[in-house]
């Protein structure tokens, strides 16, 4: 089969390489009809892992059940699922408790596993024609419909980022009425949005400064912050003084208005520089946070943040060692969530309100391209293109 594979940095190639066998009786065989490239893939492509060369990368597949082993017991030929980016045994301590992003058994090096992830097992991806799923019962969502059909776009999100998205505003604690800023109008950010309103949140800013972007931010429902305009919790700070709720306030809870409830991280350890976008600058989005959040309130950080970073700038943060304004968090009594999503925990749930009409998460998917052309979509994608949101594979 043909598969994307993982040459060395900035050098991804679709090469011929074996088709995945059933290897365990539990396992199933997908034969893939979408998968999306994910904003994680790009600190892999950007050299930023210790990805060895020759990996399949891929970790956002959908397909149809091609061939399953002699216990899988729910799943036959020709079923349409789409899979969790988390690889879990579904009978560990954390898999029990609905952890199956630090599944205990699946990944020899430390908790949790995925597909064609650094770090994350011996798991090949899913850009490709086929990939093998272990404990496929666990670890497939079954879909209705056929494939390619017209949810196919919206069904695919549900591999990583909408309940990724959906996970970030559990972190930030998203309720009914609440002010929520995020931070990256990338798939996830934007999908976040999405989450929050489906969770009733009243006021929602999104921070970025791509156009087309923000553009698409404000389409979704949130209030577009440009970073280059300024620091963006002074501007969200502005825009709420603004707010009729000012009149609707008591002397002394003005101070509401100084920032929001939820605040989301979708950009993680690649952040640009507010002033100075051309470089990085990890520490500024953490401090922005905590300059936004209201006392009491919590920050939901989806955003990536590697714990060994070949790349970066400095020996602390070669080392996963990022400075942040801890002071100021402790004293507002912010909560910080953290961590990969738990995909699981929220698929059948988002699955059901796509069915049921309440969402289109597939509105975000700006490219469709063959398989062949993967490496061509990896540099624009990389670069940011305007105008290129999310990108999906059909091999
Ligand atoms: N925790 C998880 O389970 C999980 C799952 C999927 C993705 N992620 C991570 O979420 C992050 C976002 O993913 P994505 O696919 O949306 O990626 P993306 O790279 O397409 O989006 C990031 C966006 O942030 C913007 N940005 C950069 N610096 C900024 C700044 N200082 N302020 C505001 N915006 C800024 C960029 O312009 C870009 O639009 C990545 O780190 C990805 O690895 C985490
Ligand atoms: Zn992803
Ligand atoms: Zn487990």
């Amino acid at each position: 089969m043909q598969a994307l594979t993982y040459q060395g940095a900035t050098n991804v190639a679709v090469k011929e390489v074996d088709n995945p066998k059933v290897e365990q009786a539990t396992d199933a065989v997908v034969r893939v009809t979408s998968a999306a490239i994910c904003g994680s893939d790009l600190h892999m492509y950007d050299g930023r892992t210790e990805v060895e060369t020759g990996k399949v990368l891929g970790h956002e597949i959908m397909g149809v059940i091609q061939e399953v082993g002699d216990g899988v017991k729910q799943l036959k030929p020709g079923d349409r699922v789409v899979l969790p980016f988390n690889i879990a045994c579904g009978d560990c301590y954390n898999c029990v408790r609905g952890f199956t992003n630090a599944c205990l058994t699946m990944n020899p090096q430390m908790a949790g596993a995925a597909y064609g992830y650094a770090g994350m097992g011996p798991y090949n991806g899913g850009q490709a024609g086929f990939v093998r799923v272990p404990f496929a019962d666990f670890n497939a969502l079954k879909l209705p419909g056929e494939a390619g059909d017209e949810l196919e776009r919206d069904f695919l999100m549900l591999a990583d980022i909408f309940p990724t998205a959906w996970h970030a505003c559990e972190l930030a604690d998203v309720q009914m009425g609440s002010s929520v800023a995020i931070y990256g109008a990338g798939p996830v950010g934007l999908l976040s949005i999405m989450s929050a309103r489906l969770r009733g949140a009243a006021e929602i800013y999104c921070v970025d400064m791509i156009p087309t972007r923000l553009d698409k931010a404000r389409e979704m429902g949130a209030i577009p912050i440009n970073f280059k305009e300024g620091k963006p919790s002074e501007q969200i700070a502005a825009l709420r003084h603004q707010s009729p709720l000012a009149e609707a306030l008591r002397p002394g809870e003005e101070k509401r208005l100084e920032g929001v409830d939820c605040g989301i991280d979708a950009i993680g350890y690649q952040a640009h520089d507010f002033s100075d976008p051309q470089h990085e600058e990890t520490q500024e989005v953490l401090e922005d946070l905590a300059a936004v959040i209201l006392p009491t309130g919590h920050a939901g950080i989806i955003g990536v943040y590697m714990n060994d970073d070949p790349g970066g700038a400095n020996e602390d943060l070669k080392q996963g060692i990022f400075k942040i304004p801890f002071g100021t968090f402790w004293a507002k009594g912010i909560t910080i969530g953290t961590g990969q999503a738990p995909v699981k925990r929220y698929d059948e749930m988002l699955r059901d309100l796509i069915i049921g009409g309440q969402c289109r998460p597939g509105t975000i998917i700006t490219h469709e391209a063959a398989l062949e052309d993967a490496p061509e979509y990896y540099r624009r994608f990389d670069n940011r293109e305007e105008g290129m949101i999310k990108v999906i594979l059909h091999p």
